[in-house]
Parts: structure tokens; C-alpha cells; sequence
């Protein structure tokens, strides 16, 4: 499309009004499968159902899968998997072991006939006919026995019609004992350990709570309550128990022999657990002759009582049309989410791209979950948020969701001020996991270094920030790495103090969390230096945040490059015994490196990239190793299921890697960020269910396609963003309250993208990036200029190094 005044006009309309619809760009199922079609390994492990942004809860339907190794079954749907229920609390494409698959569960049943047995999944649960359908606020699904799930929600309730054949029976199971396996015996397995379920007289409303303990985090117990609600009264309603079979570990069982059948409850209403913690539940029934064959439910979940999951209920969905439902969650999300990036959208827009950038936005906004006013430890103005798993999803959440964002930054103090520590990862209220350094001190200094003040206590921000860096978290003794705390905090804190540096006959990834380390610090150094910090302590962290170049090793050489991290023990002498920087081993909790190799770990130090690159040898040799990095073929580590079958060094599958195509930025040559960025982006994200690399990681593989998309990339912890090309000729995106930022890129097209020149708010502009100020506070126009040829543009300074550290001659 040609940029007209009518274009840009349109645009502003829809803004201005709300009517215009993106939501009907969501394709909800991207990420769905991996390689393999129909099955979800190395696919995107993500949750599909109904949700508003951050919602609450997550309705959706839990599954089995043929092969539930590998993460599967973490967001509960599967492409292949039978379905066992439909609850309300689910994460969005995580790795590592399951969690939830909890809240109010609900089966339609059209049987309950031997051999079905209410306490085994495997005899009750229901293949599905076809390809399930989803849309923003909708899910439908049609199981063998010829039930129709369709779901919406809001933010605390899910709401769900079950269509019956006419004349089968009509059976809705209430198993409070359901969660989300993981391969038994693993440490962090997810258990059911007791509950409660309570039915009214009458036969449509039921209560209860659940505990379960584990899951990904390996967290304490928690307990979740819930309200159902049916809109006709069952005809039979009873609870039921059965003992508690294995496999749970360390809590009292029934342990030998098959699954016995279910009990029913025949003259109460109440069913408690007990001390055997017995699996309870309820069956509703409705007569196969009743008029409707329709069973319309709605279930409120809630962290602190009964009484609010109902409450929420009312105060949310006060009716019975799953349509209102959902067009309140399509609003929410085009009001909240979509208008925020606004892209021409008329007849000549490439539909693709439109369905690229609005389902991965989508994909942005699932976690962490609003928990505003559901904090059950303690009673707090602060606005509470819960289910962090990689925190890298905020510097786009700055520019688009600044309240949410502030209260998440509050919450995450709030942890820190009543539990002692900040999260790097948290769900069901406890933190966990922590796989690198202690990144809420990044989330922090990001926030911090943009200006974001509102209602944030940054005086408590930074002590919170002090205490990452400066005392040792207490060991949880987590299975997977025995050697320090995978909870909260530094782990390896002590050998970071003593040396400036992991030592590897001490410290577990030895070398990438000495990459983080070192960024972690950097971010103490940012905030220090405001009003919140103080200036010794800038110069103390900012000298820290050099602990990188103690584990650089210039001898070693790999693919004809020299000098990179390398493994140094605590006498100070470096181990290259069999050391290969393009391999990790297993590339987990033990190995030198997580989740990726020495290669690509030696790019990111994002604060000094003036030092990086004298220590790669300068910008030549810099462009040449980095060109490397995208070469096919070229990697030896074989990283399994984060790997996503890519064959070059450069993984865009997992985060490690996300600055890396951009870095060209800093030896002037924009252009081949440009190149790099986007072939990548083209390779492996597309609109197919097989359309991410690798698990979505809450959303931070589709923040990723987002930046991409806008044409923009920011410098975590420094108020900068890199430039490379849009992807649309007109966006214009919503930056803080009340502000636009207007991009565009005449005559753009899929040939035609190379930039050749950039002003900014009007004015030629020399840099290939920018600062927070110039166009993210205010707004402003950054207009590209495009050609069909690449172009060295930039003539300006490069890209700063705030973080410039200059230790001298260190010898090695
Ligand atoms: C079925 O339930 C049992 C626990 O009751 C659990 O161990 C098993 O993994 C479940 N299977 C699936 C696929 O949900
Ligand atoms: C689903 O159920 C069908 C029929 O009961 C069974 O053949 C199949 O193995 C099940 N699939 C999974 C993944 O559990
Ligand atoms: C399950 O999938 C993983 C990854 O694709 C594969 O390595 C493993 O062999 C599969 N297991 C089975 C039993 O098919
Ligand atoms: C439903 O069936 C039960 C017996 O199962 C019967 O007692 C009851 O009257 C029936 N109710 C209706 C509304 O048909
Ligand atoms: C709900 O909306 C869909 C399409 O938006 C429509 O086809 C359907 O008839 C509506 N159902 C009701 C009960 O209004
Ligand atoms: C639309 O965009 C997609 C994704 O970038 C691209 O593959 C496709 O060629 C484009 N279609 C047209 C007609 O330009
Ligand atoms: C920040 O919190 C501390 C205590 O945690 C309190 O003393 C201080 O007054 C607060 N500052 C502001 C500006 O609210
Ligand atoms: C910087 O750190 C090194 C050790 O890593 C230490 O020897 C030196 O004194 C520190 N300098 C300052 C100014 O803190
Ligand atoms: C040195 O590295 C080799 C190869 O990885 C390893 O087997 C050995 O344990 C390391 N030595 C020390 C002291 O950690
Ligand atoms: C980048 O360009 C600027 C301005 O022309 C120049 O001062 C600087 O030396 C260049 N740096 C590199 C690494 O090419
Ligand atoms: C946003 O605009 C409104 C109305 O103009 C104004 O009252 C408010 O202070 C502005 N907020 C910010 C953060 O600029
Ligand atoms: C590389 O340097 C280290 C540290 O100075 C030294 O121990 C090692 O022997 C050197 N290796 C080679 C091959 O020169």
C-alpha cells in the first residue's frame, strides 16, 4: 500500500473509535506442533484457550500427549493428546516441567459405565474429531463421544458450554485431584495433595479448593479455590472419593494395586480429603431426556476463598451467553493490547504479516498473571503478579502496558520486602527457577534507567537489587544442582565476590553465570548512580560488571577466531583441558554454560560491547566472527529441544542469542543486522502451527518477532534501541500513557527494505539507534527511507558501551 493521507487517516480512526477488530488476525494455534506435524515435541508448548491480557486464569483443556516428554503438556493442550479436563489455570509455552492444569476441573462424560473409572484419566479421557478452533476469547473442541466444549472467559472465571448429543446421557466430573503430569520421579513433578468439594442443594452450584504441591518450580504447596455454576439443575449430584494412588511421593497413599473405583457419597454434600489426602470430586448428572441439550458452567478460580471465586462470578460474567463472553475478551484485547500497534490494515495488506504480528502479540500477553487483590500470604496494597518465567518480555510492556508493567515492578518488590528476594522465576507464589544470574535486577534497571517512577519504591527497588548482589540465598538443594540456591538470588554468590569471576572446580555454569553476573551488575550500576542509589556504589558494581574479562581467554581458538570465555579455576589458572567453545556437554544445571555454548555466550555483554569487540580483535575480525554465527552448519552441540533444529551457532530458539543478529550495529553496519535479523526471522517464525523455533518461553520468543516486526531492538538495562527496518510502510505504536511514535518506511516491500537513510522527529538522523527520551517518552516520528540495496547509513557515534571497563593487560 501506498502511504496516503487517507492510510494514515484510517489508522487514526480506528483508534480513535475502537471499532477496528485486530483480533480477528490472532491465529491462536502458532506454536501448536514442532517439526513433526501433529505432535507437539519441539513445537512451541503453548496454551491454547481463552484469556484476557495477564488474565488470572487460563480456561483451557488438559491432555495426554504420545509423547509427553520434553514440555508438551505445559501450556495443557496438545495437537495429539486425549483430553482428560478443563481447567482454569494454565502457563504459556514454558520448558521444564509441567504446573497447574489445576482450578475448578470439569469432563463432560456421556458415560460412566465400567470399564470408565471417574478416578483413572486414562479410561474416561476422550480423543478428539478434527482440529480444535480457536480465537481470541474462544476455544471449541469436539470430543469422540460427540460433546461440544466451546469456552470463553474472563479475568478470575472461564465460562463453558458443553453441547450432548440429544440422546445420550449427560455426565460433568468434577475431579478435584487433576493437575498436569510430568514423567513420575522426576524432582519436579507436580502432586495433588488434598482438597475440599462442597454442593448446594439444588444441583447447580458447587465449591472447593485443591492443594498441590511441586511442578516446574518445585513449589510448596498452594491452594486453589473455585465456584461452579450450572445454568440447569443436574438431576443427580453427588460427590465422590477414592484413595490416593501412586505415584505421589511423601504424602499418605494407597499404594498397591490398581486404581479403585470412585465412591459415592450418598447422603452428604461435603467431601474433605482427609488424612490419607484422598482423591475427591463430584459427578453431575442431567436426564438424557431433559429439553436442552446445552449445559452452559461457569467456574470462578481464586487464591484466597470460596466465597470470591463465586463473587467474582457475579461481578464478572452475571449472564449465560458465551458470545458476550467473548466479545468482552475481544474488546479487552483490541482496547489493551492490539490498538497499541497499529499497522495499515486495508485491502492491500499482506495478511501474513498482520496474523505474524498480531498472534505473537497476543503471545506477549498471556504472562505473568494478574493477580491483583489474589496475593493469599499476606495482606498488601501492592498490586500482586505471579507466573514470571523469563522477564524478558518488559521492555516491550514499558512501552505498551506502563500500568501493568508498574505494578508488576511493585510486585516483584513486594517479594522482595516480605520473602527476602526478588524473583528470576515464580509461580504458585514461590520463587523459582533461577537459571542464570538474578535478572529482576535488569527488569529493574531498565525500568529504572527509562524513567519509570509512578507509584514504584525505587529507594526499596535498589536495596532489593543490593541484596541479589550481595548475599547469598540459602541452598534449596534442588536435585538438578545440588551446589546452591536454583530459587532465588546468586547461587554461586561467594566465588563472584572472592574472584570476580565463577570458578569452574566450584561454581555449576561457571561461564554463563558469569556473563550474567556481570550484567547483573551493570544494573546495580545504573541505578546506583540515580536518586535512589548512591555513587560509591555506581563505581563498585560498575567495576563488577567487568568480571566477564577475568574468564576470557585469548588463546583459544575455535573456527579460525581466537579469544573466548573459557573455564577458570579457583587458583586462577584456566582449564582447557578437551575445552571446545562449541560445545556444553549437556548444556544444563552442571555443564559450564546453560542452554547454549561458549560461542554464542561470548557475544552477550550488551554494556561493553567497545571492550568485547577489542578483545575479538577488533571491528574487522568482529564482523567476520559474527557473520560466523549465522553460517548453516556450522554448530556441534546438538541442544536438543532448544535447539529447534537449527543448524548455525546463532539459536534465535532461546535467549541467549536475541541481541546477537543486531550487534553489527556497532561496527556501523546496520545494514547487515538488518540482513541477519530478518533472514532469521523468515526462517523460523511464520504463521503455521510449526510457526515458532522452539518453546514460546512466556512469550519471549514472540517479543522477539515483535521488535523485529517495528524494526526496533532495545538495549536491556541502557534507555537505547538499536535501528534496523520495519517490517510494515506505516506503524504507529503507543509509548507510555498517553504518547505515539509514528514509523514509517515509504515504498517498503519484501525486496525493497534496505534503509538508506533515517530522520527522526524530522531531522536527518546519523545514529543507527537512539535514546529512550528522544522518541519513547513523548512520542515522535522516525521515518524510514528505503531502497532496494544495502547501505552503510549510519555516519554517527556508535551505539554507546556504558558499561566500558578498561582493566589493562590482564595476561591471558
Ligand atoms: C492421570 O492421573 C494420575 C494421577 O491421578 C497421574 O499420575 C497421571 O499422570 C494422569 N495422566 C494424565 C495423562 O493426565
Ligand atoms: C487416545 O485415546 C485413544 C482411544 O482410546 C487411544 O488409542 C490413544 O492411544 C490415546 N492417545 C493418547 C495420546 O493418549
Ligand atoms: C519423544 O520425543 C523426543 C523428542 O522428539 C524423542 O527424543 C523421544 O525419542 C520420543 N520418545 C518416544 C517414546 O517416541
Ligand atoms: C430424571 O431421572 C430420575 C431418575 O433417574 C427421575 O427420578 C427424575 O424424575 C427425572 N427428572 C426429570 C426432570 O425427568
Ligand atoms: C455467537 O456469535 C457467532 C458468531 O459471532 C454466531 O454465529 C452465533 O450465532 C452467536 N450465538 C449466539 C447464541 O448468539
Ligand atoms: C506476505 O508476507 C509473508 C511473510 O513475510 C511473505 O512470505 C509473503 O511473500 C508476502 N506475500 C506477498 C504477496 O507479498
Ligand atoms: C519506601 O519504603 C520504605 C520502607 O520500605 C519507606 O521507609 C520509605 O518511606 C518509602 N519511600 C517512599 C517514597 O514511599
Ligand atoms: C575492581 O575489582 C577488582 C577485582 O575484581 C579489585 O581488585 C579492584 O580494587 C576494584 N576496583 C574498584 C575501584 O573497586
Ligand atoms: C577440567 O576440564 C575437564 C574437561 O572438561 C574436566 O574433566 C575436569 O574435571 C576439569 N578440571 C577441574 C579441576 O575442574
Ligand atoms: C563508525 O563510524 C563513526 C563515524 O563515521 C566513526 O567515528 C567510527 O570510527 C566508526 N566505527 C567503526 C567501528 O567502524
Ligand atoms: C495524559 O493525558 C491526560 C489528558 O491530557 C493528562 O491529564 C495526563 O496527565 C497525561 N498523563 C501523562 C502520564 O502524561
Ligand atoms: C593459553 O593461555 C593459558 C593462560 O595463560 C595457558 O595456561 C595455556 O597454556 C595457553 N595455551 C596455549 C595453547 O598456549
Amino acid at each position: 500500500m501506498k502511504p496516503t493521507a487517507r492510510s494514515v487517516v484510517v489508522v487514526l480512526l480506528g483508534a480513535a473509535t475502537g471499532q477496528q477488530d485486530w483480533s480477528q488476525y490472532v491465529q491462536p494455534f502458532i506454536g501448536s506442533e514442532g517439526s513433526i506435524p501433529g505432535t507437539g515435541a519441539g513445537g512451541g508448548d503453548i496454551w491454547v484457550g481463552a484469556s484476557l491480557p495477564f488474565g488470572s486464569v487460563k480456561f483451557g483443556i488438559d491432555t495426554t500427549a504420545a509423547n509427553a516428554s520434553q514440555a508438551v503438556l505445559n501450556g495443557g493442550w496438545t495437537p495429539d493428546g486425549n483430553v482428560t479436563a478443563i481447567t482454569g489455570l494454565h502457563v504459556h509455552g514454558t520448558g521444564g516441567a509441567p504446573k497447574y492444569g489445576v482450578g475448578g476441573p470439569q469432563m463432560p462424560l456421556t458415560s460412566i459405565k465400567s470399564p470408565i473409572n471417574l478416578l483413572d484419566n486414562s479410561t474416561y479421557s476422550q480423543p478428539r474429531i478434527g482440529h480444535d478452533e480457536a480465537s481470541v476469547g474462544y476455544f471449541k473442541s469436539q470430543l469422540q463421544n460427540g460433546v461440544t466444549i466451546e469456552l470463553s472467559g474472563s479475568r478470575h472465571v472461564g465460562h463453558m458450554e458443553y453441547s450432548f448429543p440429544a440422546s445420550t446421557e449427560k455426565h460433568i466430573l468434577v475431579d478435584v485431584s487433576h493437575y498436569l503430569p510430568a514423567p513420575p520421579g522426576g524432582p519436579s513433578d507436580q502432586k495433588y495433595v488434598g482438597g475440599e468439594i462442597h454442593l448446594q442443594p439444588g444441583g447447580k452450584l458447587y465449591t472447593g479448593f485443591g492443594t498441590y504441591i511441586g511442578g516446574w518450580n518445585i513449589g510448596p504447596p498452594m491452594t486453589v479455590y473455585f465456584c461452579g455454576n450450572f445454568d440447569s439443575p443436574a438431576d443427580k449430584y453427588s460427590t465422590c472419593r477414592g484413595y490416593n494412588t501412586d505415584p505421589v511421593s511423601r504424602y499418605q497413599t494407597y499404594s498397591n494395586g490398581p486404581i479403585p473405583q470412585a465412591t459415592f457419597n450418598l447422603v452428604g454434600l461435603d467431601e474433605v480429603s482427609g488424612p490419607m489426602n484422598d482423591r475427591i470430586g463430584a459427578l453431575f448428572s442431567w436426564n438424557s431426556s431433559a429439553s436442552s441439550s446445552k449445559i452452559g458452567s461457569k467456574v470462578g478460580i481464586s487464591w484466597i476463598s470460596e466465597a470470591k471465586a463465586c463473587a467474582f462470578i457475579n461481578a464478572e460474567v452475571p449472564h449465560w451467553d458465551l458470545n458476550t463472553t467473548r466479545q468482552m475478551a475481544v474488546d479487552e484485547w483490541n482496547r489493551d493490547v492490539f490498538s497499541k500497534i497499529q499497522v495499515p490494515t486495508g485491502p492491500e495488506a499482506n495478511e501474513t504479516k498482520l496474523q505474524m504480528l498480531y498472534s505473537n502479540l497476543y503471545q506477549t500477553h498471556l504472562m505473568p498473571s494478574d493477580r491483583i487483590g489474589e496475593n493469599p500470604l499476606w495482606e498488601t496494597e501492592e498490586p500482586w503478579f505471579d507466573d514470571f518465567y523469563t522477564l524478558c518480555t518488559v521492555s516491550l510492556y514499558h512501552l505498551l502496558q506502563p500500568s501493568y508493567y508498574e505494578g508488576m515492578i511493585r510486585a516483584l518488590i513486594e517479594m522482595w520486602r516480605r520473602q527476602g528476594y526478588m524473583p528470576d522465576g515464580r509461580s504458585g507464589n514461590y520463587n523459582g527457577y533461577t537459571q542464570g544470574g538474578s535478572n529482576a535486577d535488569n527488569v529493574l534497571a531498565d525500568a529504572y534507567v527509562k524513567r519509570l517512577r509512578g507509584g514504584i519504591n525505587w529507594t526499596d527497588g535498589y536495596a532489593a537489587m543490593v541484596k541479589d548482589a550481595e548475599v547469598l540465598p540459602f541452598n534449596n538443594f534442588d536435585p538438578s544442582d545440588m551446589t546452591g540456591s536454583t530459587m532465588q538470588g546468586r547461587g554461586a554468590l561467594e566465588d563472584w565476590l572472592k574472584l570476580g569471576w565463577l570458578a569452574e572446580d566450584v561454581d555449576t555454569r561457571c561461564v554463563s553465570r558469569t556473563v550474567e553476573y556481570s550484567a547483573n551488575d551493570f544494573a546495580l550500576s545504573q541505578v546506583a548512580r540515580g536518586e535512589a542509589g548512591d555513587p560509591t556504589d555506581a563505581a563498585k558494581y560498575l567495576n563488577r560488571s567487568a568480571g566477564w574479562q577475568y574468564i576470557w581467554l585469548s588463546n583459544v581458538t575455535s573456527l579460525g577466531f581466537s579469544g573466548f570465555m573459557a573455564p577458570r579455576l579457583s587458583n586462577g589458572m584456566f582449564n582447557t583441558t578437551d575445552y571446545d567453545p562449541l560445545g556444553c556437554g549437556s548444556c544444563e544445571g552442571l555443564s559450564i554454560t546453560n542452554e547454549g555454548v561458549p560461542w554464542e555466550y561470548s557475544f552477550t555483554v550488551a554494556h561493553d560491547m567497545q571492550s568485547l569487540i577489542a578483545k575479538m580483535g577488533g571491528p574487522e575480525t568482529f564482523e567476520k566472527r559474527l557473520d560466523k554465527m549465522f553460517e548453516p552448519n556450522a554448530a556441534q552441540q546438538s541442544l536438543g529441544v532448544n535447539g529447534a533444529g537449527i543448524t548455525t551457532i546463532f539459536n534465535i530458539g532461546n535467549e541467549p542469542d536475541f541481541a546477537t543478529p543486531y550487534l553489527y550495529n556497532y561496527i556501523n553496519k546496520s545494514w547487515k543486522s538488518v540482513q541477519n535479523s530478518r533472514e532469521q526471522a523468515n526462517l523460523h517464525f511464520n504463521t503455521s502451527y510449526n510457526g515458532l523455533p522452539g518453546n514460546s518461553d512466556a512469550g519471549a520468543l514472540n517479543s522477539w518477532l515483535v521488535w523485529q516486526m517495528i524494526g526496533l531492538f532495545p538495549v536491556v538495562t541502557q534507555p537505547v534501541y538499536l535501528l534496523h527496518s520495519p517490517w510494515f510502510e506505516s506503524i504507529s505504536i503507543s509509548v507510555g500513557l498517553n504518547a505515539t511514535l509514528r514509523i514509517t518506511a515509504p515504498g517498503l516491500s519484501d525486496t525493497n527494505f534496505w534503509v538508506q537513510g533515517v530522520k527522526l522527529n524530522g531531522e536527518q538522523w546519523d545514529r543507527n539507534w537512539f535514546n529512550h527520551d528522544e522518541l519513547m517518552v513523548n512520542g515522535g516520528t522516525l521515518e524510514f527511507a528505503v531502497g532496494d540495496e544495502p547501505k552503510q547509513w549510519e555516519t554517527g557515534p556508535l551505539p554507546p558501551s556504558p558499561g566500558h571497563v578498561d582493566l589493562g593487560d590482564l595476561g591471558f
